[in-house]
């Protein structure tokens, strides 16, 4: 998709549908996605909570957007980019935290973070991530921020102490997830980290062979940000499959992990203004 993106900024989008074949749009990339994973791991990407409705209300919002463009300007060399928290990026968008990334793709996270370092777009690494903080830096540089899920303060330390150590440019701190969403599509399929090995799931992995060749070549993922770090166990991976978080994080919090990180912290999930003044206020 970022390929595909600068291709075209660039002019060059015969090129990049000769590399990428039927693949035009995300439709496209969805039904792609949809062949090449069991149903139980597709619902997990695809799937929001409750009925969808906030989900399928978050698209219309989008589809509803119109773009009102300018005409007669010299656009021989096209822009997309645009200042975001003080650096320069090359798109107006991001590559998001996503939980899971190396469920869908072996070493999934490496290869977003390595599109976006192409792309000269930041990628954001998912507390849940099955690559390490480290091992993210190391392989795939450009611009990395890290996504916080406070599960306890002990931890929360570690994992911004290793973003710091690692170059991680901003903290984003997820705000949104005190309880676990009412997924209907997981609590149906029973999808579960750890995986649950019933029948269901078992045939549905071997309708999908690419997926689990490279499921069975890459071994059971990890959540790799605990099992590096001394205090982790299958208790804190656990809560955090579950999205158990502090249901206590607070303000005070907050000023804490102002004081650990020096450079950009982003609160991601604040949907209402007076919150969005009260983190300003915390610089
Ligand atoms: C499969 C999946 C996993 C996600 N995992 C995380 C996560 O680990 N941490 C987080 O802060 N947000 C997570 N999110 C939320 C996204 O970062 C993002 O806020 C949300 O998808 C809305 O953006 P969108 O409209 O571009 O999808 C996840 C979303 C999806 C679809």
């Amino acid at each position: 998709m970022l390929d595909w993106f600068r291709c075209l900024q660039e002019g060059r989008g015969s090129e990049y549908l000769k590399s990428m074949g039927r693949a035009i749009n995300v439709d496209d990339f969805r039904r792609r996605a949809q062949r090449r994973l069991p149903t139980l791991v597709f619902d997990y990407l695809e799937g929001g909570a409750e009925d969808e409705y906030c989900l399928r209300r978050n698209v219309e919002v989008l589809r509803n957007l119109r773009f009102l463009p300018k005409r007669l300007r010299d656009v021989t060399r096209p822009s997309c980019s645009i200042e975001l928290f003080g650096r320069t990026c090359s798109a107006p968008f991001l590559i998001g935290p996503t939980g899971l990334n190396g469920v869908f793709w072996p070493n999934g996270n490496i290869a977003l973070a390595r599109a976006a370092a192409r792309a000269s777009i930041p990628f954001v690494l998912s507390t849940p991530a099955q690559n390490s903080i480290e091992e993210v830096a190391e392989k795939a540089g450009g611009e990395l921020w890290f996504q916080l899920y406070d599960i306890n303060r002990k931890l929360s330390e570690n994992l911004v102490e290793g973003a710091l150590r690692s170059g991680y440019k901003a903290l984003v701190l997820t705000v949104d997830v005190t309880v676990n969403g009412w997924r209907e599509r997981d609590l149906r399929n029973k999808f579960a980290v750890p995986f649950h090995y019933s029948w269901k799931a078992i045939w549905d992995g071997l309708r999908h062979p690419s997926w689990l060749w490279q499921f069975l070549r890459q071994g059971m993922p990890v959540m790799a940000n605990l099992v590096t770090k001394e205090e982790s166990n299958a208790e804190t991976a656990a809560a955090l499959a579950r999205r158990q978080m502090n249901s206590a994080l607070s303000w005070k919090d907050l000023r804490d992990l102002r004081a650990l990180w020096p450079h950009t912290l982003i609160v991601k999930g604040v949907l209402d203004s007076y919150d969005a003044i009260g983190c300003a206020k915390q610089g």
